[in-house]
Parts: structure tokens; C-alpha cells; sequence
């Protein structure tokens, strides 16, 4: 690229322009270059050229540009995994799965996101929590949470206790509240949300607050049916 805009220097700017819309970063440039693309599975580049990773978008939900990081749906992914793998990422985009937190971390570097937490629980009930802004650190500060700016969707808010906490998981040594609730997830002591928790089916009271759990909708004893957490630049 330096050599090139010796030589060519009005082409540097056309290229870079290109490439941005060849590699789409997330689901909000994939809908730039085609705003009629429906919801569905598409590749995205979080970390450049060579780091391509499956995404589903949602491209309906308040206004749609979603990029989906997490997802749970019919209970067909194991998510009690150790750090390696909530780091890289697991499961199908198409259906259950988590992006990754290295992936994550670079997309929040890159833009200024808003979260959309949206679930469903087994009655149909459709409800969710919306959060102005959303970021991670990096993976040398445990991808550390910041989340703020909550607005009802009828959820209630089960996520800004978690902010400014680190990532766990079960193999970690301060992975305890991981264990104890067969997660991963930003905990604090212990937990009001467990999106990566046991896929229950709906009520359960023998294992308290180890399910699928939004503590504000639903309480301890109930695993939802389907949640997804989602990102989406703020405009
Ligand atoms: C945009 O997406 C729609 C739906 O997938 C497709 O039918 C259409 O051909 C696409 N348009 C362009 C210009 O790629």
C-alpha cells in the first residue's frame, strides 16, 4: 500500500474505499451494500483480510443491522466451554452459537456499538433490553464489559450489574461463579442474566439459576426459550 500511493497516490483512497465494501467489518456494512439482504447467515471481517468468521444478521429487529454474537434457540449447542473456546468462538450461524471474544473485542474497537438483548420465552412472549452503548477490552484485561444506557423492552434490566466485570469461565481459577452456575458469562457475585447457561426448556426449580436465566423478566427458575445478543453501530 505504501509503494502504491507513491506511484499511485489517487488510487489509494479509491481502493480503500473498495475494500471496505468487499469486506464487510459487521451486519451494518453488509446491509450498506445491500439493504434488501433478508435475515441470515453472512461473513464478516472483524480483524482484516484473513479473519472471516460466519455471522447471522438481523435484519428486522428495531431497524435490523444487528450483528448477532450469541444466540440460543433450541438447546442443540453445549456453551458450559472453557476460555479458549469463548474466545474463538463455537457452534453454527445458523443456529446456536458464539462469535468469539477476540472477534468482538476488535469490532468494538472499531465503532461505537449499541447492544440489543432480545428472548422469547416458551409461551411465545417476545420481549427485550436495549443498551445505548457496549464495548469489551482486550483479552490481557479479561475483555472486561462496559454497558450503559438501558431501555425497556419489556425484559427489564438484567445486564448493567455486570458491567465493568471480567469474562469467566470454568477453567479459569476465578471462575467459580462459571462452575456454580454451568456458564460463561461477564459475572459478578454471582449473576441477574446466564444467557450462557444450561438450556433448560422453561421452568425448573431443582437447579436454581442455572439455566438460560434474565433475572428480570423471568426470575431464577425459568430458561428461556430462545435469547440473542446483538450489536449494531450507533448512528
Ligand atoms: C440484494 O439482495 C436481494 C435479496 O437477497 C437480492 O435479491 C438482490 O439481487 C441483491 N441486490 C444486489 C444488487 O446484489
Amino acid at each position: 500500500m505504501k509503494l502504491l500511493s507513491v506511484v499511485f497516490p489517487f488510487l489509494v483512497p479509491m481502493m480503500s474505499r473498495c475494500s471496505k465494501l468487499v469486506l464487510p467489518l459487521d451486519c451494518s456494512d453488509v446491509h450498506a451494500k445491500n439493504s434488501s439482504v433478508p435475515n441470515g447467515v453472512h461473513t464478516i471481517y472483524p480483524i482484516g483480510a484473513t479473519s472471516a468468521v460466519q455471522v447471522y444478521c438481523d435484519m428486522d429487529s428495531l431497524e435490523g443491522k444487528w450483528t448477532v454474537f450469541q444466540r440460543r434457540m433450541d438447546g442443540s449447542v453445549n456453551f458450559y466451554r472453557p476460555w479458549e473456546e469463548y474466545k474463538m468462538g463455537f457452534g453454527n450461524a445458523a443456529g446456536e452459537y458464539w462469535l468469539g471474544l477476540e472477534s468482538l473485542f476488535h469490532l468494538t474497537q472499531r465503532k461505537n456499538y449499541q447492544l440489543l438483548v432480545d428472548m422469547e420465552d416458551f409461551e411465545g412472549k417476545k420481549v427485550y433490553a436495549l443498551y445505548s452503548t457496549f464495548s469489551i477490552d482486550s483479552e490481557s484485561n479479561g475483555y472486561r464489559l462496559h454497558v450503559s444506557g438501558f431501555t425497556d423492552g419489556g425484559a427489564g434490566d438484567s445486564l448493567t450489574y455486570h458491567s465493568e466485570q471480567k469474562f469467566l469461565t470454568f477453567d479459569l481459577p476465578e471462575g467459580s461463579c462459571a462452575r456454580s452456575y454451568l456458564g460463561a458469562f461477564w459475572y459478578k457475585t454471582c449473576h441477574y442474566a446466564n444467557p450462557n447457561g444450561v438450556y433448560l426448556w422453561g421452568a425448573h426449580s431443582l437447579f436454581r439459576a442455572v439455566g438460560v436465566e434474565w433475572f428480570h423478566w423471568k426470575g431464577y427458575e425459568y430458561s428461556l426459550k430462545a435469547i440473542s445478543m446483538k450489536i449494531r453501530p450507533v448512528q
